[in-house]
């Protein structure tokens, strides 16, 4: 099959490289002539592990392509992608000012039959509005085409986005026309060898579950973090708390981590989103907006214990910061907590030594310049060398190669051994009988 992907970011790569690794031909279409030219010359815009192969197998094989002209695959594909941003708008609410672009540029260009899908994820009633902007665009051209709009929202994780795409939990497709759905059964055919994953839908039932998916996953971490701060301060050691309740199959023990909040590109905007679309309807998200405001404080868990443990005013000390992106697997850091925590720190005189595996390119890009300029941030080659002479460490993505870390390493390093652990990797006992003062989410206190 041929088909076009617009939107060469984080899901439309992906998408993209794994459609074509199942034989079909794709195109992957974007606006940033830089990321075109560098996809041409294989370097990829983003860290994910495993895409980079697939990417360069497929360009090899010509089976995957990058441009950044839509109009060259007018005659070639039948099924175009929209996988473009959503960021939140002012309000908060979806931003669809690009969704819409590609739909009216599709519409400018559109000689026959095709299927136009919103990957993006996008409020319910999107799907009308792209069908609108094509439709506009073609009366302009006083021409005649038929086309239907497909959501087929996606779910791949950042950091494990190749096996996601590859063997979905299930694929979701809303549409109302046989037609439609005819086709996309026919892509999807390759990834349900196994079993029959795809589940087809109205288009506004895809578009809801898409949100209802990530606000029920923020939801059990908002929760279990609410329960954390409740251990606190009760003295109860939160991790058997998880342990006792996940082992209940109605619970389970996915997504219910304590720490100190979750960021990145979804949850964030897609909590906002279906807030603003409730109000939209008068209808007060109370669930929702009580697992926002408890995200948003639990970014300052941090800010909160070095209150307790230093004061408010940290001149004169300094702290090494693990882990920056806004989880392990990625180097993305939008909504990350590190941001928060070091906006705090620096806020407060401190002086910071930081260390990610991989999002330091990232943090270079993304952190403002004078921080790194007056010499309060700087990023280190390494784990330890962001504890050089350190008043404590800040543990904030559980990256890895920080869970069993070089202690004596540490200890030599530090200024004073003392951790903040943001992600619960350390037993509280075993750490403190190891010499440091330690300090978990929810953990019993010494
Ligand atoms: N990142 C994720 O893990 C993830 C997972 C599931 C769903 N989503 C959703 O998928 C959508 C895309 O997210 P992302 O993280 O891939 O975004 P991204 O910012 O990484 O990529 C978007 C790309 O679209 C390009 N673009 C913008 N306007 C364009 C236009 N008119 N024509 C061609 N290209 C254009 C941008 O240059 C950019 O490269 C969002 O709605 C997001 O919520 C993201």
């Amino acid at each position: 099959m041929n088909l076009t992907v617009i939107g060469a970011g984080y899901v439309g790569l992906v998408s993209g490289a794994c459609f074509a690794e199942m034989g079909n031909h794709v195109t992957c279409i974007d606006v940033d002539a830089a990321k075109i030219s560098g996809l041409k010359q294989g370097q990829l815009p983003i860290y994910e592990p495993g895409l980079d192969a697939i990417v360069q197998r497929n360009q090899d094989e010509r089976r995957l392509e990058f441009s950044t002209d839509l109009s060259s695959d007018m005659d070639r594909s039948n099924i175009f992608f929209i996988a473009v941003g959503t960021p939140p708008g002012e309000d908060g609410s979806a931003d669809l000012k690009y969704v819409l672009a590609v739909a009216r540029e599709i519409g400018r260009l559109l000689t026959r039959y095709s299927v136009i899908v919103d990957k993006s994820t996008v409020p319910v009633g999107t799907a009308d509005k792209v069908r609108a902007a094509v439709q506009e665009e073609l009366d302009k051209r006083q021409v005649s085409v038929d086309f239907d709009v497909v959501s087929n929202p996606e779910f791949l994780k950042e950091g494990a986005a190749i096996d996601d795409f590859m063997k979905p939990d299930r694929i979701i497709v809303g549409t109302e026309s046989q037609k439609a759905q005819d086709l996309m059964r026919q892509l999807y055919a390759a990834f349900n060898r196994n079993h029959e994953r795809t589940i087809f839908m109205g288009i506004r039932d895809a578009e809801m579950t898409k949100y209802a998916a990530n606000s029920m996953l923020a939801t059990k971490i908002s929760f279990i973090n609410e329960i954390a701060n409740l251990c606190e301060l009760m003295n109860v050691d939160v991790e058997n708390v998880r342990r006792g309740i996940g082992s209940d199959g109605r619970i389970g023990f996915s997504f219910i981590y304590p720490g100190c909040g979750y960021g990145g590109s979804c949850f964030p905007k897609d909590v906002q989103a279906l807030i603003r679309m409730a109000e939209d309807h008068d209808y007060d998200a109370q669930v929702l907006q009580s697992v926002e405001r408890r995200n948003h404080q639990q970014k300052r868990w941090f800010s909160r214990q070095l209150d307790k443990r230093f004061g408010a005013d940290l001149t004169g000390l300094s702290f090494g910061v693990w882990g920056l992106a806004f989880k392990p697997g990625t180097d993305d850091m939008r909504e990350a907590p590190a941001k928060t925590l070091l906006s705090d720190l620096i806020a407060r005189g401190a002086r910071v030594l930081a260390y990610d595996p991989i999002a330091m390119e990232t943090a270079e890009k993304e952190l403002p310049s004078e921080w790194f300029n007056d010499g309060q941030l700087r990023l280190t080659s390494n784990q330890y060398e962001a504890l050089q002479t350190v008043d404590a460490l800040l543990l904030v993505t559980e990256w890895k190669p920080f869970r069993n870390p070089d202690l004596e390493a540490m200890r030599r390093s530090m200024k004073q051994s003392i951790i903040f652990d943001g992600r619960n990797q350390y037993e509280p006992d075993y750490i403190r009988n190891e010499g440091f003062e330690y300090f978990g989410v929810g953990r019993v206190s010494a």
